[in-house]
């Protein structure tokens, strides 16, 4: 399976939100590349960590759009957000400890919680922006 592989069906029709998921995308790959070689753990963990870095700094800026919006279903979608913080840093902290392998399993985690959450919630959210502020644009 592919992983990482962008298709048009994750584009949410704002330029700004579709391009910091593309750089997820090409983080997500680089990572995927680093494990399916075998890689480096240092280098696999470096790119895991810059990863959730700038998953961080994507959900903030996602989320600041939606509030001023007024998104009616933010509280959900940023505890959706929080949810895969936690789950990352946890995965992290294992792999840093020794209690978890470094393995495809993380790159299929993410891989899986990034596609579905774009797909599930972020088009609707994004589309409700669009359709209640006019002009609305998150690069605004
Ligand atoms: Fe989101």
């Amino acid at each position: 399976m592919k992983r990482f592989e962008w298709d048009s069906t994750l584009e949410t029709g704002d330029k700004s939100i579709d391009d910091q998921h593309h750089t997820l995308f090409t983080l997500g790959k680089e990572f995927n590349i680093a494990i399916m070689n075998g890689g480096n753990p240092t280098i696999s963990m470096k790119l895991i960590q810059d990863l959730a870095n700038y998953a961080v700094t994507h959900f903030n800026s996602e989320e600041g759009w939606m509030r001023k919006a007024g998104y009616p279903e933010l509280q959900g979608h940023a505890a959706m957000h929080e949810d895969l913080k936690r789950k990352l840093v946890n995965r992290i902290v294992a792999i840093k400890n020794g209690q978890l392998p470094m393995s495809a399993d993380i790159c299929i985690f993410l891989h899986d919680w990034i596609t579905h959450h774009i797909l599930e919630q972020d088009l609707r959210a994004i589309k409700w922006c669009k359709d209640h502020v006019e002009n609305a644009t998150s690069a605004a």
